[in-house]
């Protein structure tokens, strides 16, 4: 496949893979067969991502071991075990599309595994999101101007998602202190999916300044 045709379905994928996490974090707002179809289908998504990714993938064990190549490796490895938590848990969770297979054991464990993976597993794309957002960046950056209307819009994004992160209680479902997740069905998806937007830009920025940190440590550009 010729390059630039490779890199536009790469990046469809991309925005599939981040448009379908949004919906299935709303899980009964977008309806319950409706999340299971997507959850499925993120898997797919998933795997897809990974077949072009390869090439990065194989670069991160290349060469000298940097202090960026270890946190990108250690993002990599605990979203591709979420990912098996989410998997193994919509087994047993599941209400339609698995429900033939009628594994019925270990199921409180598999609910909150659930919600426990699926919080995390939010967390981690987002701040690995984050870790491929500094080319877009590197432009701006380089011009006076712009460089202070992209740090002012940078700060405003991670504050105003750190402010939704708190209200929403979201640390409450990533530690199980609730393990009853409470959906207000009322102020329907979009609502809904802005604020988790605003969550995943908080995690993506958080992601970004520790590469960018990791990046001076070592004095790399
Ligand atoms: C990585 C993909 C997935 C993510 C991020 C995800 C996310 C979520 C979230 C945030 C909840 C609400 C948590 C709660 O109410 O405690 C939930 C619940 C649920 N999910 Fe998923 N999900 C995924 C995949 C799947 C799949 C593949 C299935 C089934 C085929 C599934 C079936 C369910 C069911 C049945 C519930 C309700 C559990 C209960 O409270 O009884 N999910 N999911
Ligand atoms: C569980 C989900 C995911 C896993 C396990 C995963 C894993 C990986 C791996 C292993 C790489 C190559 C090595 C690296 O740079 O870290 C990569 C690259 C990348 N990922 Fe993901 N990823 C996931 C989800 C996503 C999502 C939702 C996006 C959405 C934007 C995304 C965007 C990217 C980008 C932009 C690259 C660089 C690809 C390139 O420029 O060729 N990833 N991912």
């Amino acid at each position: 496949m010729k390059t630039a045709s490779k890199r536009k379905i790469q990046i469809i994928v991309d925005v599939l893979m981040t448009a379908v996490l949004l919906v299935l974090m709303s899980y009964s707002i977008a309806g319950e067969l409706i999340h299971e179809i997507l959850g499925i289908s993120l898997f797919i998504l998933f795997t897809a991502h990974h077949i072009f990714s390869l090439n990065l993938t194989k670069a991160l064990f290349k060469g000298k071991i940097t202090p960026t190549k270890i946190i990108k490796i250690i993002c990599d490895i605990l979203m591709a075990i979420f990912m098996l938590i989410m998997l193994l848990s919509a087994l047993s969770v599941s209400k339609y599309v698995f429900a033939f297979l009628g594994i019925n054991f270990l199921s409180a464990l598999a609910r909150n595994a659930h919600t426990f993976g699926a919080y995390w597993l939010f967390a981690l794309i987002s701040i690995h999101i984050g870790f491929h957002l500094d080319f877009m960046l590197a432009k701006p950056m380089k011009n006076k101007k712009k460089k202070t209307v992209v740090l002012l819009t940078v700060s405003a994004l991670f504050l105003s998602g750190l402010a939704v992160f708190f209200k929403e209680g979201i640390y409450n479902y990533m530690f199980l202190i609730n393990k009853f997740v409470f959906f207000d069905t009322r102020s329907g998806i979009l609502l809904f999916i802005l604020k988790y937007i605003s969550i995943m830009c908080m995690f993506s920025i958080f992601g970004l300044a520790l590469l960018k940190f990791t990046k001076i440590k070592k004095g790399e550009k």
